[in-house]
């Protein structure tokens, strides 16, 4: 299965929630390839640390760059349980080549309307891959949701008009363990001290999605 965690908006949690998919279900004891489509190169970075906290990161990364992201990413899927395609936060070829051959596209938001601009465009991008093939599974999972108040509601409601895109009940909530784990190259799962709501989240979302 190729997962692509994209949107067309930075700073969505879309890396983050890349590198905690790759990793748990390496330590699940599946094999992944994690593709790093994004030139600042954030999953590779994370990787990289990964390797030097734990030796191993039980996954494979590659960095991949602009329309290879399509050929490569067709023959690495085909060695690898799950290709998990990581790409940069605009409308880039990188992008584009993912979403050409993806499974499922995975769309963090943020429950801010700035976010939800952004996926008012995306819907326009999908309606270009809607003319050359049959959408993937897509699913909006709402990220650095707020931990009380209405607005997480209200963005998924507002997502819902958007007949392409499933909204996911599943929703992560801002928590200090996701930047935290990360930048020990760890998923929030791995880290310690746990934060069993934030690992709660991510295990309902992991549940949902494979
Ligand atoms: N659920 C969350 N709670 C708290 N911080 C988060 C959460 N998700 C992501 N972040 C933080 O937000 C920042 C942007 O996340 P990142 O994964 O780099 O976004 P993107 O890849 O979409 O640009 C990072 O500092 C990351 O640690
Ligand atoms: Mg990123």
């Amino acid at each position: 299965m190729i997962i692509t965690v994209g949107n067309i908006k930075g700073g969505v949690g879309k890396t983050t929630i890349a590198v905690n998919l790759a990793s748990h279900r390496a330590t699940q004891g599946e094999s992944v390839c994690l593709i790093d489509a994004d030139d600042q190169g954030t999953a590779t970075l994370f990787t990289e640390i990964r390797e030097h906290e734990l030796e191993n990161s039980d996954y494979t990364c590659v960095a991949v760059r602009g329309a290879q992201v399509r050929s490569q990413g067709l023959s690495l899927s085909k060695k690898f349980d799950h290709t998990i395609i990581d790409c940069g936060g605009r409308d880039t070829e990188a992008f584009r080549a993912a979403l050409t051959i993806c499974d499922v596209l995975l769309v963090p938001t943020a429950p801010r309307s700035f976010d939800f601009w952004a996926v008012t465009q995306l819907t326009r991008l999908l309606d270009e891959v809607e003319s050359v093939r049959d959408l993937p599974e897509i699913y909006a999972v709402v990220n650095m949701a707020d931990a009380t108040g209405t607005d997480n509601e209200e963005v998924k409601e507002a997502l819902n008009d958007y007949k392409q895109i499933k909204v996911l009940d599943e929703m992560l909530v801002r928590r200090k363990a996701w930047p935290n784990a990360a930048s020990k190259g760890l998923g929030v799962f791995e880290y310690s001290p746990k934060d069993a709501k934030a690992v709660n989240e991510f295990e309902s979302l992991i549940k949902r999605i494979f």
